[in-house]
């Protein structure tokens, strides 16, 4: 086989004790006080001490176990590696929420093989769940199957969606709920690209669409949604990627799909 079983299920393994460390560091160690550390693209895109702690703690426990493998994390680790296995980690997805005490954030870990993701983990702490895929073998969350609800009708469609943190590009992802809301059941905005993905593999949501995401917020989701059932991709013909990202069951997806064609959800 392209992937051996026996290297993905190490990586799958490493994956879940990286997750679950991480998520006990980050909800047992959350400080009272936690503040702002720095900001990124715009005034309302924070980092915390939180989220680069989270990162060094994966990273150090990845060059202790695959010393030979490739790195890309959102707060800069960025390791070129030489065996064709690269680590895609976004040590806290929602990081408003971990900022505010909500609940919904999540560590989000995905192994690329020769580029293509085979093992996908995004561990929820305190909601208590870990979802996990392997490619070719399915979704689970918390040891149960994971599979996606039946598609309604993109009228009768709870959409989880989420915006970015630069202005002009809200004022655009405004404009593009403005139209769907009245052709939908209605919007969830969660504050985690990654446990929405998720929502979608479990259920909870009938889809999610998002604008400008990056890889380490949708490459472990991305798996478990699609191995749950959904059909992943972005733009009409175009895979999933940082453009729009687009989640749901055969049938909802194509015509969520087209409405978000229409409305050039793509364009800024
Ligand atoms: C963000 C969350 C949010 C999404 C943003 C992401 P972060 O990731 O996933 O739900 O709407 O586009 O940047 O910054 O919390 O890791
Ligand atoms: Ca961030
Ligand atoms: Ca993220
Ligand atoms: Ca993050």
């Amino acid at each position: 086989p392209k992937h051996p079983d026996g290297l993905k299920a190490e990586l799958l393994e490493i994956a879940l004790d990286a997750a679950h460390r991480a998520g006990v560091f980050l909800r047992d160690g959350r400080p009272d006080d936690l503040g702002v550390a720095a900001t990124k693209s715009s005034a309302v895109d924070v980092v915390t001490e939180m989220d680069i702690a989270s990162e060094k703690l994966i990273t150090g426990l990845l060059a202790e176990r695959r010393p030979h493998d490739g790195v890309l994390g959102e707060e800069g680790a960025s390791v070129e590696g030489t065996s064709g296995v690269q680590w895609v980690i976004d040590p806290i997805d929602g990081t408003v929420n971990y900022l505010y005490g909500l609940p919904s954030w999540a560590v989000s870990i995905a192994v690329r093989v020769d580029g293509e993701t085979v093992v996908g983990v995004v561990h929820a702490p305190v909601r208590g769940e870990t979802y996990r895929a392997v490619l070719g073998e399915g979704a689970y969350v918390n040891d149960r199957p994971a599979r996606v609800r039946p598609a309604p009708e993109l009228g009768l469609a709870l959409v989880g969606t989420g915006f970015g943190y630069r202005a002009e590009r809200r004022a655009k992802q405004a404009d593009v709920l403005r139209e769907l809301i009245p052709q939908v059941r209605d919007i969830r905005r969660g504050g985690s690209a990654a446990i929405d993905l998720c929502d979608v593999a479990v259920g909870r949501l009938d889809a999610y669409y998002e604008r400008g995401l990056n890889p380490w917020d949708y490459a472990a989701g991305d798996l478990i949604a699609r191995e749950a059932g959904a059909l992943t991709g972005g733009r009409p013909t175009e895979p999933l990627s940082p453009d729009l990202t687009i989640a749901a069951p055969p049938g909802l997806f194509e015509a969520l799909q087209a409405r978000l064609d229409e409305l050039g959800a793509w364009h800024d």
